[in-house]
């Protein structure tokens, strides 16, 4: 068991701060221990690309013709009037969120299988195929379960209803009413627990198992969603070349990447490392209360939950407020991940307030949190960089959710 109390006690009192890595490797080594490469996220980028049409054909509203899912990079100046970069998932077509990119990825990668066995799909055929009768009516004998604090089961709630099928969501008591309601209009049956995020999603993973037609989306240690994350590394690659960066080891860029699970900033992680290597620094960022992966990072125990460290993973980030972290995940990405910076539910609710004033960027606490981290790493690791903030998740917040976060 690994001694607890030689944890920094900044992270056992719930205050903030930046932890370096110690178990950080260079890239190149990393990724080869890894056992996982470029060939898994090629693939899942070329299945983005299958289905470009028929996204474009079922959100017409919210894709763009070419069906590609992807966010603008924005530039601001950070608060020493330094240039920073802000990658704005929270306002990613069809569900406002970066866990689309895995949420909305794994539920096409199920229904592919499920048209192609049914002989329904075919090579060379055009996705958009997959809106008919036909397939709607065999997606509708199946059904989808997933355990959330609120945005993955909204993005799997909304692609699966979509194309026709059942969806069963698992909401953590951190999980926001207006998620549920939004996903009850669509149509999916949303199963409330007064439990926390781990406790919902062991409940889905039940539920699912008792029955044949079901499909389980595993947050906790989906290959498949951690890959659609990956793949957002190519679509950032572009947006910084045609900005004109160019990350070095000597100039990197940094990327603060808000982390609940770690599925999503990890599968980024990845990503960036397999393209950038050692030119890119990653941060993962979490609230004092939710420390997971900073815990499991340093003490290298897939077993501890930030309650055995006394923390009560109570945070206004609801969709950072995961106990532990997932294994699986931190097993690949363990040796890529530079730092991990904690921050205050205070410090994200002044973010949200100044985004919003300043910049106009509807932002919920989660995805503040990369700001708040660079403040306090230009502080106490400042250095030739080139800062990204990855912006998770907001835009769809209605007004009656989002302005009162601004007077808190
Ligand atoms: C807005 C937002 N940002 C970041 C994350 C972190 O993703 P993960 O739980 O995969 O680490 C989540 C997770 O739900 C989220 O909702």
């Amino acid at each position: 068991m690994f001694p607890l109390d030689t944890l920094p006690a900044a992270l056992r009192h719930g205050q903030p701060l930046l932890w370096h890595n110690p178990g950080l490797r260079p890239a190149a080594a990393a990724l080869t221990a890894s056992g996982h490469g470029r060939a898994e996220i090629e693939a899942a980028i070329a299945r983005w690309q299958r289905f470009a049409p028929l996204l474009a054909r079922l959100f017409p509203g919210s894709v763009a013709a070419d069906g590609r899912i992807d966010s603008p990079l924005l530039s601001q100046s950070d608060e020493h009037g330094k240039p920073l970069w802000v990658k704005a998932d929270h306002a990613l077509p069809i569900t406002a969120c970066i866990k689309a990119r895995g949420g909305v990825y794994e539920v096409l990668c199920h229904a592919e299988e499920l048209a192609q066995a049914a002989g329904l799909l075919h090579a060379g055929d055009n996705y958009a195929l997959l809106a008919d009768a036909p397939a709607h009516a065999l997606f509708a004998q199946h059904r989808i379960l997933v355990g959330s604090t609120g945005n993955l089961g909204y993005s799997v709630g909304v692609m699966a209803r979509a194309l026709g099928l059942g969806v069963e969501v698992h909401m953590s008591h951190d999980a926001k009413e207006w998620k549920k309601q939004r996903l009850r209009a669509l149509g999916a049956t949303v199963v409330e627990h007064a439990g926390d995020y781990a406790l919902a999603v062991a409940a889905a993973r039940n539920n699912a198992a008792a029955d044949a037609r079901a499909y389980f989306i595993d947050d906790e240690s989906s290959l498949l969603l951690f890959f659609g994350y990956a793949a957002a590394a190519w679509d950032l690659a572009p947006q910084l070349a045609a900005a004109g960066l160019r990350p070095t080891p000597e100039q990197p860029l940094r990327v603060y990447l808000p982390c609940g699970v770690g599925g999503a900033p990890g599968g980024v992680a990845f990503g960036l490392k397999c393209l950038f290597g050692d030119a890119v620094q990653c941060v993962l960022v979490e609230p004092v209360a939710s420390p997971c992966f900073l815990l499991r990072l340093a003490t290298g125990d897939d077993a501890l939950s930030v309650y055995d460290i006394g923390l009560d993973n109570r945070t206004v980030a609801d969709g950072l407020a995961v106990p532990r972290a997932s294994a699986t995940v931190a097993g690949i990405v363990g040796p890529l991940i530079d730092a991990v910076i904690t921050v205050s539910d205070a410090s994200l609710l002044a973010t949200v307030r100044q985004q919003w004033q300043q910049h106009g960027l509807r932002l919920e606490p989660s995805a503040a949190a990369g700001f708040v981290a660079h403040q306090l790493a230009s502080e106490q690791w400042p250095g030739d960089i080139i800062p990204v903030v990855w912006t998770t998740g907001g835009n769809g917040l209605p007004d009656e959710v989002f302005l009162p976060l601004l007077a808190e």
